[in-house]
C-alpha cells in the first residue's frame, strides 16, 4: 500500500463527484492530503493521492456489503497522522408537502441524508486507530433548524445530522472506550453555494415549493457563493487545532 503513505492527511469525503463535495476533495489535494471519495459518479482529479469508491449511499445494503470489505484495511491504518470524514453527500428529493410524497422516497433520502453518515461516523469511530485524531464534518444547512415547505425531508434529515454529530461527540466523552480519543465533530453549514443542488432548488415549481422564487431571486441578484470558498475554508478548519469535542458554524462565520 505505498502509495497510501505518500501523504499523512486522509480525508473521506462524500458526494466528491458534484458542487461542495468536488472542490472539497480538490482543494484537499492540493493541500497534500489524500482523499478517498465515496459518490455514483466518478470525475476526474488528475492526483494519484484521489482514490475513488463509487457506491449509492441511498442504498443501506449495498453500504452494509461494501463496508464489510478491506475498507479498514486497505483505508483506516495507522500511517496517518489524522483522520477527517467530510459527511457531504446529500440529496433534496423529494421535494413537495408531506401529505404527496412516498414512503419509499422519504426512506432512501433518509438512509443517504442521516442514516448512512450517522452510521459511518460510528463506522470510522470503530475502525480507525485509537491515537489517530479524527476529525469529522457533517455538512449542514439553514434547513436544519428552519422548516422550508416542501423540503420536509431534507430538513428533517438535515436536523437529525445534527442530533447524529451531537451524540457521537458526548459518546466520545461518557462512553468507556471513547474516553479520551481525539475526535471532533463540526456540523458546518456552507452558505448558499453555486452547485447543482441550487439549480434543482430554483427549477422546482411553486407548487411543490412555494418558496422557489426566493432561490431564483438568490442566483439573480449574484448571492450565491462559489464552492471553493466553503471548501477552503473546511480544510483550514480540518488542519486548525479545533478544541471543542462539537461545534456549529456556518461558512464566513
Ligand atoms: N448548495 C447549497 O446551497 C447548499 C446549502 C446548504 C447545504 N448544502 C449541502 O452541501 C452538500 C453538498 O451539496 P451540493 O450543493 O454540492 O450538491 P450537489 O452538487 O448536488 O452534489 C451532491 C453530491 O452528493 C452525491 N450523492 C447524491 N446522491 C448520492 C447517492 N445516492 N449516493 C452517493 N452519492 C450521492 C452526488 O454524487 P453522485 O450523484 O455522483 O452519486 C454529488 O457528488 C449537501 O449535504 C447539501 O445538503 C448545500
Amino acid at each position: 500500500m505505498e502509495f497510501l503513505t505518500m501523504t499523512k492527511l486522509l480525508a473521506i469525503v462524500t458526494g466528491t463527484s458534484s458542487g461542495i463535495g468536488a472542490a472539497l476533495a480538490k482543494d484537499l489535494l492540493s493541500h497534500g492530503w489524500t482523499v478517498v471519495g465515496i459518490a455514483r459518479r466518478l470525475i476526474s482529479f488528475d492526483s494519484d493521492n484521489y482514490h475513488h469508491i463509487s457506491l449509492d449511499l441511498s442504498d443501506s445494503k449495498a453500504c452494509a456489503t461494501y463496508f464489510e470489505g478491506d475498507f479498514k484495511e486497505k483505508y483506516l491504518t495507522d500511517d496517518w497522522s489524522k483522520i477527517a470524514l467530510i459527511n457531504n453527500a446529500a440529496t433534496l428529493s423529494p421535494t413537495g408537502p408531506l401529505s404527496e410524497v412516498s414512503l419509499v422516497d422519504l426512506e432512501k433520502t433518509f438512509t443517504l441524508n442521516i442514516a448512512f453518515p450517522a452510521w459511518f461516523m460510528g463506522y470510522i469511530v470503530s475502525k480507525s486507530p485509537a491515537k489517530t485524531p479524527l476529525r469529522i464534518i457533517n455538512i449542514s444547512s439553514g434547513a436544519a433548524t428552519s422548516a422550508y415547505p416542501g423540503w420536509g425531508s431534507y430538513c428533517m434529515s438535515k436536523a437529525a445530522l445534527r442530533m447524529a454529530g451531537q451524540n457521537l461527540a458526548i459518546e466520545v466523552e461518557e462512553v468507556e472506550g471513547l474516553k479520551g480519543r481525539d475526535i471532533k465533530v463540526l456540523d458546518y453549514a456552507p452558505g448558499v453555494v453555486d452547485t447543482p443542488m441550487q439549480v434543482q432548488a430554483r427549477s422546482a415549481d411553486e407548487a411543490s415549493f412555494p418558496r422557489v422564487q426566493k432561490f431564483v431571486d438568490l442566483h439573480s441578484n449574484g448571492q450565491l457563493v462559489a464552492p471553493e470558498a466553503p471548501a477552503k475554508e473546511m480544510r483550514e478548519l480540518l488542519e486548525s487545532a479545533e478544541t471543542e469535542g462539537f461545534a456549529i458554524r456556518r461558512f464566513g462565520s
